[in-house]
């Protein structure tokens, strides 16, 4: 089941699978979590919190029109390819498009590039370097 969650809750997998636990929670806290317009989703089975996904109101030079930015995107490793994340994000799509968002936009991971093309996003620009993190493009999606 899918529900808005705390900027909190997002903090424990945000670490575990972005970050392989090297850091303390609080470190993992991005600098719009707490915004207004900020909201973060979470993939529940049972009572477990098994994907986690942040969306930050945050436009892109590149394009035009009101955006949001995904951050955080991390599906704890037991549950990883199995559609959870898939759900999630398209959760938000559905959610942002209510909201009259224009388009989608992340930093994506080399290693995530296949996961967001099959969201619909596209490859945008060249690589640029994440410092401790890795080759990154930006990714973009129309979503109205
Ligand atoms: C990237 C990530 C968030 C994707 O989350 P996920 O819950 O595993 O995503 P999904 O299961 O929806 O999709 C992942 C893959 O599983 C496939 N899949 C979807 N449903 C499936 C199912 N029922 N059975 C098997 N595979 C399935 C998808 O096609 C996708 O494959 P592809 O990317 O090779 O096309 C997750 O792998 C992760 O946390 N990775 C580490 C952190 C990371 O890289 N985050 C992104 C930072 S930019």
């Amino acid at each position: 089941m899918i529900k808005f969650i705390t900027k909190e809750q997002v903090l424990p997998l945000r670490n575990e699978i972005l970050r392989e636990g090297k850091l303390k929670p609080e470190e993992c806290i991005f600098l719009n979590d707490a915004a207004a317009d900020t909201f973060h989703l979470g993939y529940f089975e049972g009572d477990e919190l098994v994907c986690v996904a942040s969306f930050h109101k945050q436009l892109h030079e590149k394009f035009e029109g009101e955006a949001y930015q995904l951050r955080g995107m991390a599906t704890a490793a037991n549950y990883q390819g199995k559609g959870i994340g898939n759900r999630l994000v398209n959760f938000a799509i559905v959610y942002l498009r209510g909201k009259k968002i224009n388009y989608l936009w992340c930093n994506a991971r080399e290693k995530a590039f296949k996961f967001y093309q099959s969201l619909g996003f596209e490859l945008v620009g060249d690589f640029f370097d994440i410092p401790g993190i890795g080759n990154h493009k930006v990714m973009y999606l129309k979503i109205q």
